[in-house]
């Protein structure tokens, strides 16, 4: 594992955006696997920015998101295809047939999870992983618990992670309660994975992935096992692996 620790959630946008980019640019066809939610927002804020200012080019990249809401259709508004075009697709010069979200309205919700996998096959795999990481440890919605070779499928939120999304919907019974998610065998099979986490709220997440032993229980502790994985942190979410470890 590899750690960046930046001074403030700004700069662990920024430093995650250059290593995107820096990667579009070797690699102008990479399939991209994306992840929603409050952290990676100003990062595709930076990226839409070097798209306009610098010319980044999205016209061969080919992106795949990690989860969706179940039941939830792409015109609402807290739907992460909704999310995704809000935030970057709608910015960037990125083909919209190349940008993939799983359908959370799907007729067959189990086919459409096999089906995403095997046009991630297709694409040749993900060369470039984003994550976030719950404040229970999880990654994409793979809750403590998931087992460490599942494959994109139906899941069931923690309420745990019920309680910590209600802050984007009108009330807390609004959240859905199931999802369509990358497994973490899914995950695991990317080249490169980022990882980035802002906040005190994650700094115990991010401790116990980093010091604790591999377990189902910490999904994100998985990572430890991956060949090529980076951590973009704050100074709030690195706190706790600042003070009780011996890395820094
Ligand atoms: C979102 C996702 C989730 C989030 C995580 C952190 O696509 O897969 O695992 O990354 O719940 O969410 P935020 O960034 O809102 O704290």
């Amino acid at each position: 594992m590899n750690f960046i620790i930046t001074e403030s959630s700004e700069e662990m946008s920024r430093k995650a955006a250059e290593l995107f980019a820096q990667r579009i640019r070797s690699n102008p066809n990479i399939v991209l696997g994306l992840a929603t939610g409050g952290t990676p927002e100003k990062m595709y804020a930076e990226l839409v920015r070097l798209h306009r200012e610098e010319g980044l080019d999205f016209s061969r990249v080919t992106t795949y998101n990690l989860d969706e809401y179940l039941g939830i259709p792409a015109t609402h508004d807290q739907s992460y295809r909704y999310f995704m075009n809000k935030n970057l697709f709608d910015h960037v010069n990125i083909p919209r047939e190349n940008t993939h979200v799983l359908n959370g309205m799907a007729a067959d919700p189990v086919k459409e999870c096999r089906d995403y996998e095997d046009a991630i096959k297709k694409a040749g795999g993900i060369g470039l992983q984003l994550l976030g990481i719950g404040s229970n440890g999880h990654i994409a919605f793979n809750e403590p618990g998931s087992k460490a070779d599942s494959r994109t499928g139906v899941v069931t939120l923690t309420g745990n992670t019920v309680k910590d999304n209600a802050r984007f919907f009108e009330k807390a019974e609004d959240v859905p309660k199931q999802a369509l998610s990358m497994g973490n065998g899914t995950i695991m099979e990317a080249k490169e994975i980022i990882l980035i986490a802002d906040k005190e709220s994650k700094a115990e997440a991010i401790l116990k992935s980093v010091e604790g032993p591999v377990t189902e229980d910490v999904p994100a502790s998985l990572l430890q096992k991956h060949t090529n994985c980076t951590f973009i942190l704050d100074s709030a979410a690195a706190a706790k692996l600042k003070k009780e470890s011996g890395r820094f």
